[in-house]
């Protein structure tokens, strides 16, 4: 061998163990992930033998040793974790986690972002075949494979590669789990469709969704600009929340406890809290270095540490939060508690924390199924969806006054077995919005009429279920039982109900709040269904997906088997065709089932529909541009 073909060959060896050695190390630290799928041979790659080396991967570092390595020892919190949807919130995407069968669906919606899409399946395998078309409108399939998947519980959405770093690409559709069907990813928020583009954005995986959705994220930025992402677990698991767990794992299994995890039930409320807080907030990075820190050198929070010494805590918004400084939008909940009275006042042994009302882990004695107690993670005496279940736990546990039943009414001038006797119905009313739905505010805030007003407009807790009265009998009652002042009211405040007043001329956010709580039932009972109709009928013709959306799911629960076929995606022709067969059905009906003579909700003495009226107030409606992306 000649001198020159020695150090070659010399070199050629040297690039071999260093890659060998590199793999090594790759392997030895691969979190969850599966060695089998690095293909060495990278010849006839498959489209899905090359997702693994560009996306995303699972590698347990700086401590942290995944949810499998606490399981032997810690069977029960295993087990009920594994049941959450903290757990399944990101995951590798494979036909078995998929929600929605992949095969051979076929996507075209009237206003996607893109052409035809058609979904494919073969085993584990999931992909999506694009079709496209060049500038001379000749079409091609462009084939991508799915790898990695978000959410479980109300909406599942899906990634693939961009094929430069570990860079993921968002897939234009979603699966809505509620509804059962696919959606255009638009329609998923509050927004006006074809004026935002989120579809194929690409990188925002990396930098934005993996800081609340995994555990341990990692972004690697590269000085390419790409993106060499690590996790240590997709998902949120244990170390999520109690902090990375090898010294802790290593010293129990030498017999010596003394290295703790961290464990929120022993920390202050605040310190507690701000473990949900990392996700469940609305906050910034406090300078661009703590952000370069995070996004090339993975520095973030952990738990047990002071969550302001990482990030700064937003509470004033116009995107997340009403103009009083109320949040508006759904995962802000650690700001709602900020903000919240009983949170605010000094004295820690009497603060409320996410832990007063939820609980992380089922409890043995639980009764519930785990699907039920997954749903919201509420302690039992705290769970509000739970029916039959008629308590005020969540707040008499601090306020014990209530307990007194005679003290109860008093307070609350509903019968003790009323839902307006409910503390929570009163004081965490269901006007913030995400998920395509209304959700209690986790501010603890009491019913007054000034906040429904310009320019704050959230709807009160009372009219939510009394949404067939004006806000001028709300104001009158809240003066009568409670003492406060009856604020300057207008002409249509004095003698419109709210739910047309909100349903009609009110922005997207409050049409949106008003198609959900017009379907709760406490609502329903309250207010009657019955002038509802003409109102929900006009909603399906409303320029936001998400307004429609809900509505027809109100419209539904309250007609039944009379119920219209409708898709809010089709058409307009074909969503105007539904209103308008809504609206003659409800005119044509048995009188019996109409009220008469209620000028508030626009019904003549003969219970037909005031129309004018009804036009008149939709002519009004505020059409500012409302984009509420949770
Ligand atoms: C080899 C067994 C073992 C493993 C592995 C293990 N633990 Fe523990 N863990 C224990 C024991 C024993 C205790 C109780 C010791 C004590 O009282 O501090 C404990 C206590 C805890 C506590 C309560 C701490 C406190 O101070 O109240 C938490 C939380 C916890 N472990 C979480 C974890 C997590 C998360 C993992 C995995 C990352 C894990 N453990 C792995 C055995 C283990
Ligand atoms: C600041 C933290 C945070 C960031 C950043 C974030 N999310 Fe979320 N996300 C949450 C929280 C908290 C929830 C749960 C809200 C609830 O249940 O009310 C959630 C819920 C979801 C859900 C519903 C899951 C389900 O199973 O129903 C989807 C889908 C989702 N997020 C997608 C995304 C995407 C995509 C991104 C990036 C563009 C992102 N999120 C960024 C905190 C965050
Ligand atoms: C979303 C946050 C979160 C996740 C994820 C989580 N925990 Fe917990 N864990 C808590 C909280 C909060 C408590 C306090 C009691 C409760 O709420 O159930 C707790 C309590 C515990 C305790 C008991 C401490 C005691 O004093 O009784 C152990 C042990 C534990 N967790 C282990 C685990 C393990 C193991 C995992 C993963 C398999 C896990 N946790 C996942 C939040 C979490
Ligand atoms: C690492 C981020 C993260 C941490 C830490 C975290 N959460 Fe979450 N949480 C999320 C996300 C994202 C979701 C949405 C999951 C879903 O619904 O699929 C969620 C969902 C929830 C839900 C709704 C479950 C459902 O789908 O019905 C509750 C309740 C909740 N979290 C409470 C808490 C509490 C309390 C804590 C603190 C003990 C906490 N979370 C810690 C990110 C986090
Ligand atoms: C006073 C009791 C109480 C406190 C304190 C509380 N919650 Fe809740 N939370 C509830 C109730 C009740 C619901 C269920 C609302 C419903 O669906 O009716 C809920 C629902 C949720 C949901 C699910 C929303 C959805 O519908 O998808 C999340 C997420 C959540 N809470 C997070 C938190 C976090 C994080 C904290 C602390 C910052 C917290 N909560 C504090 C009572 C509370
Ligand atoms: C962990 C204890 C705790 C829980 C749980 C709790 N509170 Fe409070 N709350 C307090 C404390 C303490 C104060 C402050 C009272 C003071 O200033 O002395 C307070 C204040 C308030 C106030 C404002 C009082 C005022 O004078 O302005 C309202 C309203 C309120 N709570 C309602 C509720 C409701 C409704 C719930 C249940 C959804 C609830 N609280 C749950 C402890 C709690
Ligand atoms: C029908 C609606 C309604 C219900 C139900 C209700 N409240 Fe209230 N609550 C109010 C209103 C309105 C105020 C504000 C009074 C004012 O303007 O000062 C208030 C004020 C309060 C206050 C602060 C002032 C005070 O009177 O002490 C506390 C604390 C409180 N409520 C706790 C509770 C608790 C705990 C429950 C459940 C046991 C409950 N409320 C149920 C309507 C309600
Ligand atoms: C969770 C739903 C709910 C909330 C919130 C609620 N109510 Fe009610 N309210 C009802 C129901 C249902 C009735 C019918 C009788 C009953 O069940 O007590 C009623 C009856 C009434 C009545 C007597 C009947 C009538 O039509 O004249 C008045 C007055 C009243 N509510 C005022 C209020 C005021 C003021 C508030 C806010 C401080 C409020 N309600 C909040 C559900 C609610």
């Amino acid at each position: 061998m000649t001198a020159k073909k020695r150090t070659v060959a010399l070199g050629l060896s040297l690039i071999c163990m260093a890659l060998i050695v590199g793999l090594f190390f790759l392997l030895r630290n691969l979190g969850t992930e599966s060695p089998a799928f690095f293909s060495a041979t990278e010849s006839p790659v498959a489209v899905w033998e090359k997702p693994i080396l560009n996306r995303p991967i699972s590698v347990h570092d700086a401590g942290y040793i995944g949810a499998d390595a606490c399981r032997e020892c810690h069977q029960d919190n295993f087990a009920s974790w594994h049941d959450s949807y903290h757990r399944t919130m990101t995951q590798v995407a494979t036909s078995a986690a998929a929600v929605p069968s992949f095969k051979d669906v076929v996507l075209d919606f009237a206003n996607s972002s893109v052409g035809k899409v058609t979904l494919r399946q073969e085993g584990e395998k999931l992909w999506a075949d694009f079709e496209e078309h060049d500038s001379l409108g000749r079409s091609k399939i462009v084939r991508q494979p799915i790898v990695m998947m978000t959410g479980s519980h109300h909406a599942q959405g899906y990634w693939y590669p961009s094929g430069e770093g570990r860079d993921l690409k968002r897939f234009p559709f979603m699966y809505r789990i509620d509804q059962q069907r696919w959606i255009t990813d638009r329609a998923n928020f509050l927004m006006k469709p074809a004026e935002h583009a989120l579809s194929h954005t690409t990188g925002v995986w990396n930098h934005l969704c993996d800081r609340c959705h995994t555990t341990r994220p990692q972004p690697r930025l590269e000085e390419d600009g790409h993106y060499d992402t690590h996790v240590a677990e997709f998902g949120i698991a244990c170390e999520s929340c109690h902090g990375p767990g090898a010294a802790h794992a290593e010293s129990v299994a030498k017999g010596d406890p003394t290295i703790g995890m961290v464990n929120p039930l022993a920390l202050s409320p605040r310190r507690s809290a701000e473990i949900c807080g990392q996700c469940h907030a609305e906050m910034a990075f406090r300078t661009k270095s703590d952000y370069f820190n995070w996004v090339h050198n993975g520095d973030y929070y952990q738990p047990g540490e002071s969550l302001e010494d990482h990030l700064k805590i937003k509470d004033v918004d116009a995107h997340a939060f009403w103009q009083d400084g109320m949040v508006r939008i759904s995962g802000r909940e650690f700001n709602g508690l900020l903000k919240s009275p009983c949170f605010a006042h000094n004295d820690p042994s009497r603060q409320m924390t996410c832990l007063s009302c939820h609980v992380m882990h089922q409890p043995v004695d639980d009764p519930r199924s785990r699907k039920e107690w997954a749903n919201d993670q509420l302690k039992l005496v705290m769970d509000s969806n739970r029916p039959g279940l008629h308590n005020n736990e969540a707040c008499i546990q601090c306020h014990t006054e209530y307990t007194d039943e005679e003290k109860l009414t008093a307070h609350t001038h509903h019968a003790p077995t009323s839902t307006g006797s409910i503390c929570y119905n009163c004081h965490m009313p269901n006007s913030t919005w995400g998920l395509m739905k209304a959700m209690r505010s986790h501010t603890i805030s009491s019913p007054n009429v000034k906040e429904s007003l310009p320019p704050i407009g959230r709807p009160n807790a009372c009219n939510l279920c009394h949404l067939d009265k004006t806000l001028l009998w709300t104001a009158e009652k809240l003066h009568q039982q409670y003492d406060q002042p009856i604020p300057p009211l207008d002409e249509e405040q004095r003698n419109t109900a709210t739910g047309l007043l909100w349903g009609l001329k009110g922005d997207a956010a409050q049409r949106a709040l008003i198609a959900w709580n017009l379907g709760w039932p406490p609502a329903k009972e309250a207010a009657g269904t019955s002038w509802m109709i003409p109102l929900l009928a006009q909603l399906l013709v409303d320029p936001y997906d998400a307004v429609r959306s809900r509505s027809f799911l109100t419209l539904r629960a309250i007609l039944g088997s009379d119920a219209p076929d409708y898709d809010f995606l089709a058409p307009e022709s074909d969503r105007e065709a539904v209103r308008a067969e809504v609206l003659h059905n409800w005119d044509t009906q048995a009188d019996s089932r109409k009220s008469r003579g209620m000028p508030e909700l626009f019904l003549k003495p003969d219970g037909q529909l005031d129309q004018e009226k009804f036009d008149r107030l939709l002519r009004w409606r505020d059409d500012r541009e409302v984009f509420l992306s949770e």
